[in-house]
């Protein structure tokens, strides 16, 4: 993938990820919906920077009609993760996807760990396990926050670059390796709080729509912390992806916030454990 192949990779990723909701959509979820201007220009700048600090680990499958194919990767220290992999719908089941992600993998062959987030899809799951990822069902919160529960909420301030190596060394201690330059990508976009006190310390990123994107903290009190100050700073509608078994910290809080609790697609791992207390990113994890 080159930089100017990054809109036309939208183009796919988009119409997968929209032909993938609208055939997993249960009847009591909303209609799937195409991607919002704000999302895929949030898509464009994050895919660019991984074709800028990674082209090796970034692909496209191309006929005479196009791109029909993407996958996207990056490694951080010893950690190879996936951030994004989709062919185009009506190509789907033909054996595009299959080596896009075997060329992904190679960029990948110096590193001991993996991680990815698989989507529901029966194809994406079975290639993930082919290629020896442990699945790990995701869970999500979803629903309308009451606030009556919100505790009283202290020792977290606003972060800022001044917190990456705080943030990397939080990061290897979950995953094994910092976010490195995703860290400056995350900050021009998104909100940062951090918590640093003798006892622990944590960060999260709130998104463009104000919802927990990634939280990793020392231990389960500050993630806690952290994970209601997100909540009080959010919006009433709460959407809270990517939380794992092993994080039964945010179901603690997830009810007592009187949220609902579903299960959406998986936590694909390989030569490492489930990061707790943590909360991963879809696709910069
Ligand atoms: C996941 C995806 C990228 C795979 O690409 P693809 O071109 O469809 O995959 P391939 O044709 O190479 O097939 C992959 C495997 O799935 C199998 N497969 C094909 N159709 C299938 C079906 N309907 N159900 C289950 N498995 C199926 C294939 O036989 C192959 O396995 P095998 O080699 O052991 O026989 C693609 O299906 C997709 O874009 N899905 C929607 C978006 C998505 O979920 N992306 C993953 C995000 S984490």
């Amino acid at each position: 993938m080159r930089l100017d192949d990054v809109p036309a990779a939208e183009r796919v990723s988009d119409e997968g990820f929209f032909e993938l909701d609208t055939r997993m959509r249960r009847v009591s979820e909303p209609q799937a919906s195409r991607r919002s201007d704000v999302h895929r220009a949030t898509w464009i700048e994050r895919t660019s920077h991984f074709v800028d600090t990674d082209p090796g680990g970034c692909w496209v499958a191309e006929d005479d009609t196009g791109i029909v194919g993407i996958a996207t990767s990056f490694r951080r220290e010893t950690l190879w993760c996936l951030a994004t992999y989709a062919v185009q719908p009506d190509r789907q089941g033909q054996g595009i996807g299959k080596p896009l992600l075997a060329a992904a993998l190679t960029h990948g062959r110096a590193c001991t760990r993996g991680m990815l987030s698989s989507s529901a899809d029966g194809k994406a799951a079975r290639v993930y396990h082919q290629a020896g990822f442990e699945l790990h069902p995701q869970m999500y919160f979803h629903g309308t926050l009451d606030r009556s529960t919100i505790p009283v909420v202290e020792k977290v301030r606003e972060g800022s670059a001044s917190d990456i190596d705080l943030m990397d060394s939080l990061d290897r201690a979950a995953r094994g390796a910092g976010h490195g330059p995703d860290h400056q990508l995350m900050i021009g976009a998104w909100r940062l709080l951090v918590s640093d006190t003798t006892t622990g310390s944590g960060y999260a990123y709130l998104n463009e729509r104000g919802q927990v994107a990634l939280l990793a903290a020392s231990n389960r009190r500050t993630a806690t912390r952290l994970l209601w100050a997100a909540l009080a700073d959010g919006p009433d509608q709460v959407t809270l992806h990517h939380v794992t078994g092993a994080n039964q910290w945010v179901l603690d809080v997830g009810f007592a916030a009187r949220l609902e609790l579903h299960q959406e697609g998986y936590l694909g791992l390989r030569g490492m454990k489930l990061p707790a207390p943590y909360v991963h990113n879809g696709a910069l994890l």
